[in-house]
């Protein structure tokens, strides 16, 4: 679809919206009409403008391909950001781009994923039990909070490590401050405003996290198997390993991106279940099938296809990223139109989620589309809530284990019921959650 490109192809159809703040707001409303109702309009291409700047939106699986794989190179993801974001979060995986993100890339992905994981089972499972405990002596809690709470623990407790406990409250009130100023226009850093709290919160949390990273390097007790403890040793093909100021912004962004994301999905997987009766009573069989009375294993967790088909049709219905943006370095041509360079361009996870050529009946909640013979999301970049290409979801393998831990769990030792005159609305807090939280009363079984 891409050529090279000439100054005489026009560009994108579309509109600007209103002076400054352009169409950023509907399309927080509701990021998958915004998508839909201009696609009807224009086409799988459009210009609209987002977050103070002009965007070229790109739709469907092929221009997902061309966004995160084949053409990433005319993109940066830290221009896709924006400014206020990458001055209050710093240079951490997300926000760098060419052979820096290569280099880190490099050295934080084994961190997460293959053999390292079964390092983190135990913290995961042990935190996840402790949690639903004290859950379940409430009575009633809003899930949304408690998985918020749960996650961020797994999070602080492997990413920042033991020592962190003592100081785990402290850091989940610095960090709450901080994401929630962290998309709150104006980004005026003064203490009255939302985004001057995130600075000043992210100014201790900084503080904090380096002295957490000096102890550990000159703890006497050795590597620890911990996220920090691995990142402390990784080294480049240079022998070098990060400089502490490296790793407090690779931390910052890791607990970031890790846990609201967690929690919005596990939210979403309950609100499905808890409206779907029969999917939810057989993965209660599937639980007791695989794992019994027993203790959970890692092996078993690995032997659950329904759990897995029901994450994946989570991840399609509510991804908790609507999509992405990258600001573009190169100026390009795709399907007949030119985008400046300083344009950002968005790919939309939520639209491809919704396409009917890619999901039969893609509004409904319907796992089983997974299974076969059916086999639905099998077209490369159909499937995008973790996003995809070189830059996929980092955190991906760590994420999909614990939220299986934490499901399993709580399927196999607690009931749950919804309560009534809640509302379902979702919400972009900036990760989508359902207005009132998702509020159950839970027993144990
Ligand atoms: C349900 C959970 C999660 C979802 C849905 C999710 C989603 C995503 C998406 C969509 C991207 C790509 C964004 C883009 O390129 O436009 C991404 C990247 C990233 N995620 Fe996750 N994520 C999750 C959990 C995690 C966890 C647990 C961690 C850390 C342990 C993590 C760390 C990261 C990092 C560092 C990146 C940037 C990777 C890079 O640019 O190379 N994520 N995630």
């Amino acid at each position: 679809m891409a050529a090279s490109l000439s100054e005489s192809l026009p560009l994108p159809p579309g509109t600007s919206g209103l002076p400054l703040i352009g169409e950023t707001v509907p399309w927080v409303r509701d990021p998958l009409l915004f998508a839909q109702e201009r696609f009807e309009r224009y086409g799988p291409v459009w210009r609209t403008h987002l977050l103070g700047r002009p965007c070229a939106v790109l739709l469907g699986p092929e221009a997902n391909r061309f966004v995160l794989g084949t053409h990433m190179h005319l993109f940066s993801s830290r221009a896709g950001w924006g400014k206020p974001i990458t001055s209050l979060i710093g240079d951490g995986l997300s926000l760098i781009d060419g052979a820096e993100h290569r280099r880190h890339r490099r050295m934080i992905q084994p961190v997460l994923h293959g053999e390292m994981l079964s390092h983190y089972f135990a913290v995961m499972h042990d935190i996840a039990v402790q949690h639903t405990e004290k859950w379940s002596r409430h009575g009633q809690l809003k899930l949304f909070e408690g998985f918020k709470h749960l996650s961020f623990d797994i999070a602080a407790r492997l990413m920042l490590g033991a020592q962190a406990e003592t100081d785990a409250e402290r850091i989940r009130k610095y960090f709450h401050e901080f994401t929630r100023g962290l998309f709150a226009p104006p980004a005026w850093k003064v203490p009255w405003t939302p985004y001057g709290k995130a600075w000043q919160a992210g100014v201790r949390l900084r503080a904090a996290i380096l002295r957490i990273i000096a102890e550990r390097r000159r703890g006497a007790d050795g590597q620890q198997m911990d996220i920090l403890g691995l990142l402390l040793a990784a080294r480049d093909e240079q022998g070098i390993g990060f400089t502490d100021m490296e790793l407090v912004d690779e931390l910052l962004v890791l607990l970031w991106a890790g846990h609201d994301t967690v929690t919005s999905l596990l939210t979403w997987v309950f609100y499905e279940l808890l409206h779907d009766r029969a999917i939810y009573d057989q993965l209660v069989d599937e639980q007791a099938r695989v794992v019994g009375s027993g203790v959970l294993t890692l092996v078993q967790l690995k032997r659950m296809p329904l759990l897995d088909a029901v994450i994946r049709e989570v991840e399609r219905l509510h991804p908790p990223a609507p999509g992405g943006f990258r600001g573009v370095v190169t100026p390009f041509e795709y399907g007949g139109y030119r985008v400046p360079a300083g344009w950002t361009v968005m790919y939309s996870s939520v639209f491809t989620h919704h396409m009917p050529e890619l999901w039969q009946a893609p509004g409904r909640f319907d796992p089983h589309r997974f299974r076969a013979p059916r086999e639905e999301g099998r077209k490369p970049f159909s499937l995008i809530g973790f996003g995809g290409g070189p830059r996929v979801c980092v955190g991906l393998a760590f994420a999909q284990m614990q939220m299986r831990i934490v499901v399993s769990h709580l399927l196999r030792h607690f009931r749950f019921e919804l309560r009534p005159g809640q509302s379902f609305k979702p919400v972009a807090v900036p990760t989508k959650m359902p207005k009132d939280g998702l509020v159950v009363r839970v027993d144990v079984k």
